[in-house]
């Protein structure tokens, strides 16, 4: 495993992230089984959100956690809030904010949070009631590092005005099959291709420039959970592509998909889904490939997309 100090936020934290939005299918031994897989293979960091499974993910995590023997202070718990599916909305409203990490603590069973992220833009977000929410939360000792989810620079600039805790994390969707993230600048001021539109302003470029850490989710979707690309008829090129290296390398097409992501210099996380112990230490060997400069670019080439 390689690890990434989070400038600003937590140190030492595994390059790989273990997501918990599937974990509400599982029993709690299966899901005890899907965290001690992970820590093992040196994974020290867990994401849920407030509405997997409407609170299901945080809570199987609690009834399983004490069964790994793994200690609470040697990993990083990382929630999220903002999206609330029952009332089909997104809020940021200081009493929502609150309320919801009251919730976050209560059903993982702990004092605390390493980091807390808004998950998705509220409309109508005010952000004095944002900074008044995370004073609150950060002086009762509740979390300890704040972050974003699928923002863009205006939305985090704008936010920054009255926010004084530095946002530490944005986390947001980067496979090699939906690389809209870095896709842009390749075709930059182009008429010819969709590649050329901007859809976020810029924000890997910006989250570099102000050492906010990239989580990348979905790692190995198509489209928005349309299943993973790795062994999909639908890519051959991409899947031959994959598996030349990871033949090469002695890894999993898995593990060197990862590793396209963690090649990136933005040094960012991936956050896989899998809920299957061999899939979680086939994507954990990520860390293990060296892509070259040229590997790099075989694979982004193979997954769809071309140069100018
Ligand atoms: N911020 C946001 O808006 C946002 C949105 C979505 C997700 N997330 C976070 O990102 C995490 C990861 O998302 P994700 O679950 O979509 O990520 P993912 O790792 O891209 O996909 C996981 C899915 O792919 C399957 N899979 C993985 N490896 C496979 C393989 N080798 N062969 C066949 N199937 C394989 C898994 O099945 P198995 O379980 O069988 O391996 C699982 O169903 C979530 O848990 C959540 O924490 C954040």
């Amino acid at each position: 495993m390689k690890y990434i100090d989070i400038v600003n936020g937590p140190q030492k934290a595994s390059a790989i992230i273990q997501g918990c939005m599937r974990m509400p299918s599982l029993s709690k031994e299966e899901a005890a089984k899907v965290i001690e897989t992970a820590y093992e293979c040196g994974i020290n960091f867990f994401d849920h959100a407030t509405c997997y499974g409407a609170g299901e993910a945080e809570t199987r995590f609690a009834e399983a956690f004490p069964l790994t023997g793994i200690k609470r202070e040697d990993i990083y718990i990382q929630s999220k809030t903002g999206i609330y599916p029952d009332r089909q909305e997104f809020d940021w409203t200081k009493k929502s904010i609150l309320e919801s990490v009251d919730g976050i603590l209560s059903r993982l069973k702990v004092d605390y949070i390493d980091t807390l992220l808004l998950h998705r833009p509220d409309l109508l977000f005010d952000p004095q009631e944002v900074a008044e929410a995370f004073d609150t939360l950060e002086k009762a000792g509740k979390v300890r590092g704040f972050g974003v989810s699928n923002l863009m620079p205006t939305q985090i600039e704008l936010l920054k005005k009255c926010v004084k805790q530095p946002l530490v994390i944005n986390q947001v969707q980067l496979s090699l099959e939906q690389s809209q993230l870095i896709d842009q600048p390749l075709y930059v001021n182009n008429k010819t291709t969709d590649m050329s539109l901007s859809r976020d302003c810029g924000t890997l470029d910006y989250c570099r420039l102000k050492d906010i850490t990239i989580q990348a989710w979905s790692p190995l979707q198509v489209g928005m959970f349309k299943g993973t690309f790795i062994d999909n008829p639908d890519f051959p090129e991409l899947n031959k592509a994959l598996q030349d290296i990871a033949d090469r390398d002695g890894v999993s097409k898995t593990a060197v998909a990862l590793a396209w992501i963690l090649r990136h210099p933005a040094k960012m996380q991936a956050i896989i889904g899998s809920m299957n112990p061999e899939h979680i230490k086939d994507a954990c060997d990520a860390t293990k490939v060296e892509l070259s400069h040229h590997d790099w670019y075989a694979l982004y080439l193979a997954s769809g997309k071309f140069l100018p």
